[in-house]
């Protein structure tokens, strides 16, 4: 029988891609395996956003020089569509190069590579599609990723992004709305909306629904309880989708804001069309919202150009906006990218430097922010038992991590369920308390 193991890196689109192709394979009656060495298909789903992280594709690729037997390899995702057949010259023995914007073509190129054909691509990028698919084997029974939009037309100097997932597609608001109905039917309760700019979605139907809209009909489907999004570019930030949050009981409190930079230079030599002040004016529209909305940013430090004094920009940004969350990142040259021309850029070490000290920075702010939860109730959405602790795991609406005791402890079987929580402690990462049980 047909078998095939696939592993996935990357962000949660390519999670959730990752899915709808699992879904795919097992349609044309493939079998998973989670035995890289006994699949006759080996899949990777990669990723380039930095230098790392396609280092660690070509790593695991070559492992595969040893193995000499039977077996189709196949290079999927971001890196798939940068390097193209170049993949063919590194890696010899891979015979299947696909990029994200031709997974509606899996299944004719899966039928090349069963009649045997050893150097099968799809790397177009001139498509209107998006790949939707009613065959997506998802994860999580309780929470479900959904992509909205495709690709990115933002062209943000540093970013390989518009270039491996190729223009913006959104997808029908109806098709959308269908699936929620469906996911809900099947017992989910949490949708993750997903998209490179999910703020520029725009349904291409006539009824040409904007992301604001779409969010309020996704927050109503009934037996949804709660509804995240994920990425937001500040640009197409609106204030109607901070008043559909304080409308909609089923949006979470959450917004994921990457910013870059607190420098508006800085800002500017990244193409990323706004200013700090306008920036911080959204963060405006959030801090004034009825709902108490936790605010999460990506930041990257030792852009070309970046100053000492423009990296204090951005620490004093941290302070101002007292973020809930920070991803942060070394700038890493990337290939086709307008950065790549720029000189000046930051040594390594220097950007080492600036990385702990934003992190270190941001620590203090995380310690008071979670201490102000201590002794409120908060809504948990459980997710498993952690034997390691003895305490249950699971989210607020703000997206904080909770560990709690339940009286019936690991018998408890409350996965997937939503309980009030009294959090008597805090830390750095997470939150702690007792299930309030009835
Ligand atoms: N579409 C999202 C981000 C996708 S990539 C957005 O616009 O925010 C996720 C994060 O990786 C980015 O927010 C950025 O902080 C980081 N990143 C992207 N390209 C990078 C690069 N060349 N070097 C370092 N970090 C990078
Ligand atoms: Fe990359 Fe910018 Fe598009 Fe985000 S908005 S994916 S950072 S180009
Ligand atoms: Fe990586 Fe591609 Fe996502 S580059 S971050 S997998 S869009």
């Amino acid at each position: 029988m047909k078998s095939f193991y696939l592993e996935t890196f990357g962000c949660q689109m390519n999670v959730h891609d990752s899915e709808k192709v699992i879904g795919t394979l097992l349609e044309r009656g493939y079998r998973q395996t989670e035995d890289a060495g006994e699949a006759s298909l080996v899949l990777y789903n990669t990723c380039s956003i930095r230098d790392k992280a396609e280092q660690k594709v070509f790593n695991k690729l070559q492992q595969h020089k040893r193995h000499g037997k039977e077996q189709v390899i196949g290079v999927l995702g971001c890196v798939a569509q940068q390097e193209g057949e170049k993949i063919f010259e590194r890696a010899p023995y891979v015979s299947l190069v696909v990029g994200s914007a031709s997974y509606t073509k899996l299944p004719e190129l899966l039928v090349q590579i069963e009649q045997g054909n050893r150097r099968v691509t799809g790397l177009s990028l001139d498509t209107d599609e998006t790949f939707d698919t009613p065959l997506t084997r998802r994860d999580n029974p309780y929470r479900a990723f959904l992509t909205i939009i495709e690709g990115c037309d933002k062209n943000c100097a540093y970013c390989v992004v518009p270039f491996t997932r190729g223009p913006e597609r959104s997808r029908a608001a109806q098709g959308v709305l269908d699936e929620v109905k469906q996911l809900a039917a099947a017992g989910y309760t949490e949708i993750m909306l997903l998209g490179q700019n999910v703020n520029s979605y725009l349904d291409p139907s006539p009824r040409g629904w904007n992301f604001a809209r779409l969010l309020r009909e996704v927050g109503q489907v009934e037996g949804i309880r709660r509804v995240r999004f994920t990425t937001s570019h500040p640009r197409d930030f609106t204030k109607e989708i901070i008043d559909a949050i304080d409308d909609v009981p089923a949006l979470c409190n959450h917004v994921h804001l990457p910013v870059q930079s607190g420098s508006s230079k800085v800002l500017e030599a990244m193409q990323r069309q706004y200013t700090r002040e306008q920036y911080l004016e959204r963060i405006g529209w959030m801090k004034n919202a009825r709902r108490k909305i936790s605010i999460t940013t990506d930041i990257i430090v030792g852009f070309p150009g970046e100053t000492e004094a423009d990296f204090q920009e951005t620490v004093r940004l941290l302070d101002e906006v007292e973020y809930d969350g920070l991803f942060s990142f070394k700038y890493s040259q990337r290939p086709n990218t307008p950065a790549l021309r720029f000189d000046d850029h930051v040594p390594e070490e220097e950007k080492g430097r600036r990385l702990l000290q934003l992190l270190e920075h941001q620590r203090t702010i995380l310690v008071r922010n979670n201490a102000g939860y201590v002794g409120e109730t908060e809504q948990v959405h459980t997710e498993h038992f952690n034997a390691a602790t003895g305490q249950w795991v699971g989210k607020t609406t703000q997206h904080k991590t909770v560990n709690f005791t339940h009286p019936q402890g690991p018998e408890a079987a409350i996965e997937g369920r939503y309980l009030d929580v009294l959090v008597t402690r805090s830390g750095v990462a997470s939150l702690a308390g007792e299930a309030i049980v009835m």
